[in-house]
């Protein structure tokens, strides 16, 4: 009978019984008259042990890594003493090249060497993605992606698909992609937002997992031009409401997320220190954070001048902030800060009207990974904010008309999903837990 197809990491515990496998070459090895080759399919590592005769045909004598095979054979114990995953290989009695990589100068593992520089990496993306750790990020990637989808259902929210091309802002001119349009001006959206407000009168809450696009001319290691933007929004909420909403969704996200062995297993490769984060987040208004920072001599540092330290309406800038989360080293919600430094949505706090009823989330080693707030209800402050911001409201008439026909008070917020990971995997940068990452300078591959 034709044995079972199985994918490498399927059932750990199977032995003595015959397989069909799948999968590409990670590493091969010889010993004496036998010939080891882990194979990977992205769902696992199997370990298989060619002896006798089939160690010796000239295919297993010029077997490449990353070569693709079809393997029939036997799963056994590794013998005590000796290491293999899931403690088990497969004897082989048949084998097949299904494709065979390049050898030599050639090879994956001699382009793709430690030594390459990064850009030269981004320009093999699609041969690096191959890698232990860039695989396991993008698979950490998906399973969060889901939890994010599996929280959201159970918290009855709604999911929505806003466009890409608008003709509207949310976060300021500056970063705005334009493209023609037939015969208009189109952008590529900076954040959905706008659409999730108009959603809440017939849909409840919401949420959607976007791509949102930013024209960023930086090359920090947590800006990209295009980023998937995890938003939601809530109806008839105040503050509070927000920040608790948002604290439980980030913490059952991750207990979602790592309610997977594989996938718990992947984040400790990537992140062996990571813990669970201690509820409740630590809340800071803005004002604290200035203070915090003067007292920490953390200067505010712009270019041609000299670094002075920080004041009430300053920016908290990348380099500041993420020194305040490194010491701080725990999430923060990072609340009130003023009018002026926000977007133009935000609404003034009832009790200090220089500054809005805002948040950032801050992460250790990334800073800031969620931006949200309550927004404006009233129609006519609304149109006051458009006009102190120097920009035409015209095209947002079907935003501010939400404040004409029932309004109410709500809000939400938008979380970087690759911020998000770069945290939870210990990433350097944000480049690393996209496919194919998209910044100044790069649209390839
Ligand atoms: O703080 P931002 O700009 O807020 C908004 O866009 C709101 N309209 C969202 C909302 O309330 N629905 O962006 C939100 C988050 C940031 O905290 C950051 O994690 C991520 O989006 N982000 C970026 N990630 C990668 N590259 C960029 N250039 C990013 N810009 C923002
Ligand atoms: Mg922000």
């Amino acid at each position: 009978t034709d044995p079972e197809t199985i994918k490498l990491g399927d059932g750990k515990d199977v032995k003595g019984t015959r397989v069909r496998i799948f999968g590409r070459v990670h590493r091969e090895r010889r010993q004496k008259e036998n010939m080891f080759i882990t194979l990977r399919d992205g769902y696992g590592f199997m370990q298989v042990i060619l002896t006798g005769q089939l160690a010796k045909t000239y295919d297993a004598l010029t077997l490449t890594r990353e070569s693709s095979m079809e393997i029939l054979g036997e799963l056994r114990a590794v013998p005590e003493g000796a290491h293999a995953p899931n403690g088990r290989e497969l004897h082989a009695d048949y084998y097949k090249i299904v494709g065979k990589a390049a050898g030599g100068d050639d090879a994956i593992t001699n382009r793709v060497s430690k030594d390459t520089d990064h850009a030269t990496l981004l320009d093999l993306r699609h041969l690096t993605l191959r890698g232990e750790t860039a695989s396991k990020v993008m698979i950490v990637r998906d399973a969060v992606e889901f939890a994010f989808n599996s929280v959201y259902k159970e918290l009855r929210m709604r999911k929505v698909s806003p466009p890409a091309l608008v003709q509207t802002q949310v976060e300021g001119g500056a970063t705005l992609f334009g493209l023609p349009y037939y015969n208009e001006t189109a952008y590529l959206t900076q954040s959905s937002q706008l659409y999730l407000e108009t959603c809440l009168p017939s849909m409840g809450d919401v949420f959607c997992i976007e791509k949102s696009f930013r024209a960023e001319k930086s090359l920090t290691r947590r800006h990209l031009a295009e980023y998937a933007h995890v938003e939601a929004e809530l109806d008839f909420i105040t503050f509070d409401d927000l920040l608790e909403h948002l604290e439980h969704v980030m913490c059952r996200v991750l207990e979602v997320t790592l309610s997977d062995p594989t996938t718990k297993q992947y984040i400790l490769d990537l992140h062996p220190e990571f813990k669970m984060p201690e509820r409740p987040f630590l809340r800071m208004r803005y004002s604290e954070a200035i203070d915090w920072l003067v007292e920490h001599n953390i200067d505010i540092e712009e270019e041609g001048e000299a670094p002075r330290p920080h004041k009430f309406g300053d920016d908290i800038a990348e380099a500041a902030e993420r020194k305040m989360t490194d010491i701080i080293n725990r999430p923060i919600f990072l609340t009130h800060f003023p009018a002026e430094i926000k977007a133009f949505y935000m609404p003034k706090d009832k009790d200090d009207p220089r500054v809005t009823e805002s948040v950032d989330c801050l992460m250790p080693g990334v800073g800031e990974i969620v931006g949200g707030s309550m927004r404006m209800w009233d129609y006519d402050e609304l149109m006051a904010a458009f006009d102190r911001e120097k920009i035409d409201p015209a095209a947002y008439y079907w935003y501010t008309d939400q404040r004409k026909y029932g309004t109410s008070p709500h809000g939400g917020y938008g979380l970087g999903l690759e911020r998000f990971l770069a945290w939870l995997c210990k990433q350097h940068t944000v480049r690393d837990c996209c496919l194919y990452p998209r910044y100044f300078g790069r649209c390839k591959p």
